[in-house]
């Protein structure tokens, strides 16, 4: 891209497509992303918030600062003032929403899973591959400092190789059964609750062993069977009126499975029906030279335990509370207070995500930006997992290996 082109009286253009739960995070995410390191090299302007729900993208677009909205998201292909778009709608809307805006040559930052069905995320990365724009899919808890520093103390050498790791995202959002229907719960097994949360831990497995080499002993079970028809539009995980019609819940509300790395092995469930955890994925990693444990439910702190090479004071060692800081990766340059205990979580990761898109846009050198947002080849390599995981579920927990 040739970002001499952009300046005062044509700044980089930024819109959302999708404006619920995620979109609204993506939409405060772009404002944010350039008051964190130092001065963007480029002007950026919050153009336009788009969902077929007008008062919600106007909400969201007031609340953050966007000048405009739009009903219809085909209104932003042919935009000239927008040229960056995230795409933050249901998963199997993806493929067409993004198809058309790369067409049209915008860069495109899309949600995670890729796609709802395997096919159409392969349609999608061929895309991705020949587009001229930036096209990346946001796994965004890659950025959370406390996973990323479990990373480096493996990768340099603290910790060493992972063992075995315990991995697991348990969410409390569809415990009820007067939850309505939506998206979420239609489409195949492994499209529930693997395919929402479960597709963040399996980046975040990866993230600290390396690739999966295979997945075996896998198992779905959907607790509540049928769900009630919303009356009104609905958000995120948000409850609305519903009706007494109700409509079969066709996806797993929990899954369970156990995966081989290189040298480690893994056990890992995923959940949308675990009462008392509203957003809880974790990470517990053995590794050659000690552990540690990450938890989104305590965002700004690492569990880490370090083996003494000797063993012979073993017995006053164990695992010690890291409350992370400054010295640990986003923090630093990521807030405006970068003090020691000042606290984070996930709002911040997106931030760090819409950061990170900038600087590639902008050109800025991959050793020069924070870590590059993930391919679309590797969000194809995360529904390989989730469909070798329902594979595996279908086969009576059978060991499926996963192409490389
Ligand atoms: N990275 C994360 O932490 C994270 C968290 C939540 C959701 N997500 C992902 O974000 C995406 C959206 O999830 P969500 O929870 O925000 O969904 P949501 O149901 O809250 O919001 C989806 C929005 O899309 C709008 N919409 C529907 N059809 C549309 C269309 N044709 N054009 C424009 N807008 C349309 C709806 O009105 C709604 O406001 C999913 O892919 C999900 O997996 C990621």
């Amino acid at each position: 891209m040739d970002t001499t082109s952009y300046g005062p009286d044509r700044p980089l253009g930024i819109a959302v497509i999708g404006a619920g739960m995620a979109g609204a995070a993506h939409a405060a995410a772009w404002r944010a992303a350039t008051t964190t390191r130092s001065p963007f090299s480029v002007p950026v302007k919050l153009v336009a918030i788009a969902d077929i729900a007008e008062p919600l993208a106007q909400q969201t677009a007031g609340r953050y600062g966007y000048e405009r909205v739009e009903t219809d998201w085909r209104a932003l292909k042919d935009a000239e003032d927008v040229d960056v778009v995230s795409v933050v709608v249901a998963n199997h809307l993806h493929r067409q929403i993004v198809e058309e805006l790369a067409a049209a040559g915008k860069h495109v930052l899309c949600e995670k899973p890729l796609s709802d069905t395997l096919e159409d995320a392969q349609a999608m990365a061929e895309v991705a591959r020949s587009a001229d724009s930036v096209i990346r899919i946001g796994f965004t808890f890659r950025r959370a400092p406390g996973l990323a520093t479990l990373r480096d103390l493996v990768q340099d050498g603290t910790l060493g190789p992972v063992v075995h790791l315990y991995g697991r995202y348990l969410a409390d959002y569809a415990c009820s059964p007067t939850v309505p229907m939506t998206w979420r719960f239609r489409g195949e097994p492994g499209s529930g609750a693997l395919a929402d949360v479960g597709s963040h831990l399996l980046y975040a497995a990866e993230f600290l062993a390396g690739p999966t080499q295979a997945v075996s002993g896998a198992r779905f079970r959907t607790v509540v069977k049928d769900r009630p028809l919303p009356l009104g539009s609905t958000v995120g995980h948000g409850r609305v009126e519903v009706s007494e019609e109700t409509e079969p819940v066709t996806n797993d509300d929990w899954a369970g499975w156990t995966a081989r790395f290189g040298e480690a092995d893994g056990i890992f469930e995923a959940s949308r029906v675990s009462a008392g955890h509203p957003n809880g994925l974790r990470l517990e990693v053995t590794c050659e030279h000690g552990a540690a444990v990450w938890d989104q439910e305590r965002p700004a702190e690492i569990q880490l335990m370090v083996r003494e090479p000797d063993g012979e004071s073993e017995h006053r060692n164990g695992f010690r509370t890291v409350i992370l800081g400054p010295g640990h990766p986003y923090v630093g340059e990521g807030f405006p207070m970068a003090a020691p205990g000042i606290g984070f979580g996930q709002n911040d990761g997106f931030v760090f995500q819409a950061r990170a898109f900038l600087e590639e846009v902008a050109g800025l050198p991959e050793a020069e930006s924070w870590p590059r947002n993930a391919t679309f080849d590797d969000g194809v390599h995360n529904m390989r997992l989730i469909a070798a995981i329902a594979q595996s579920a279908t086969d009576q927990g059978r060991e499926v290996t996963i192409a490389q």
